[in-house]
């Protein structure tokens, strides 16, 4: 019996020997010393035993239940230790290595253009002021003195809405919105963005941005509109710029005429404008008699694709990030 018991006990261990992990430890130790283990077992076995030899045999399943309980423990803390190692070991940071450095996000061309305009024009004076996009055939035509039938209003260039409301064709619209809230002297700029049903292509976008901007006071006149264009596009460039005033047609105007600018031995169209028609400021409950306003709308788009050579507008909108990201925000070079 007692060689049993040897035996069982030097399983035990050297199962603990070649034991790699806590599991089996665990296994080894409820194997042998659970309530149900196999040397715990070993003391019920007194009962049917000689007296005489009870106090031996009984001491001896303790002493090996101690060494195997001293065993176990000696060899999870190993384990432990071992493991703890192997951690660290997986975990090392290896502090030589070149850093991978932070990449900033930076600003959309067009809202670095967008802000600098801003801040031109902030500069002579004007407040920005927002209009919805999604807006009434009202304020985007007719107060604006656009024919029934001008072709703007048709489908085929204008974006309707099912309940009869539509994209704002242009920011001219907040133009009105701006007469709305308050009376003369009026100076504000609106930018933001604009809707046609334009077929895409490297100069069409269906949604592109525009910068409005409306001076209505006593005697403004078109002088007063032209020096500010030029100057607006001189600060912009950050030189004096050649730029003629060529006649042209938009119904909340008159007179109205195209900017263009010389860029690159060409005349590129920059923006309309004009003198705000007598039919709008009536329209808008100020007196044509009294009052005089000038206005004009400039597509930002266009000025970032020829401040920055971008000769595809479709490159701006792609968002693609190897494009996007060679323009640095903080970085303004006039051209
Ligand atoms: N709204 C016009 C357009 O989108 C641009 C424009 C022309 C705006 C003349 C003006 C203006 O304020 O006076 O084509």
């Amino acid at each position: 019996m007692s060689d049993d018991l040897d035996k069982l006990f030097h399983q035990a261990m050297s199962s603990l020997t070649s034991c790699q992990t806590l599991e089996l430890c665990q296994q080894i130790d409820i194997k042998y010393l659970g309530k149900k283990g196999l040397l715990t077992a070993q003391l019920r076995q007194l009962g049917q035993m000689p007296a005489e030899d009870r106090p031996a045999f009984g001491q001896k399943v303790n002493v090996h239940k101690a060494s195997l309980t001293v065993a176990l423990q000696e060899k999870k803390t190993a384990l432990e230790a071992e493991a703890i190692k192997a951690q660290i070991a997986n975990e090392r940071i290896d502090v030589t290595l070149p850093g991978r450095g932070q990449t900033t996000g930076s600003l959309h061309p067009i809202t670095i253009v967008n802000n600098r305009l801003v801040s031109l024009l902030s500069g002579f004076g004007f407040k920005v002021a927002v209009g919805p996009e999604v807006e009434d055939d009202y304020h985007n035509f007719e107060a604006l003195n656009f024919p029934a039938d001008h072709p703007a209003r048709d489908m085929q260039d204008t974006f309707f809405t099912k309940t009869g409301m539509l994209l704002r064709t242009h920011t001219s619209s907040v133009q009105i919105r701006s007469m709305e809230l308050q009376k003369p002297p009026i100076k504000i700029i609106a930018p933001g963005k604009a809707f046609r049903a334009d077929t895409i292509d490297a100069t069409h976008t269906p949604m592109f941005h525009q910068i409005e901007a409306l001076a209505v006071d006593k005697d403004l006149h078109f002088s007063d509109l032209k020096s500010l264009i030029y100057a607006l596009l001189s600060h912009y460039f950050g030189h004096e710029v050649k730029i003629r005033f060529r006649p042209s047609y938009f119904p909340f105007t008159e007179p109205s005429a195209e900017v263009d600018l010389w860029h690159n031995d060409r005349w590129l169209e920059v923006m309309g404008c004009g003198m705000v028609h007598p039919n709008v400021l009536a329209m808008s409950d100020i007196d044509p008699e009294a009052y005089t306003g000038y206005a004009f709308g400039l597509g930002i788009d266009r000025l970032t694709m020829l401040t920055y050579g971008v000769n595809d507008l479709r490159d701006l909108f792609s968002n693609d990030i190897r494009i996007l990201s060679q323009f640095p925000s903080e970085h303004w070079e006039g051209i």
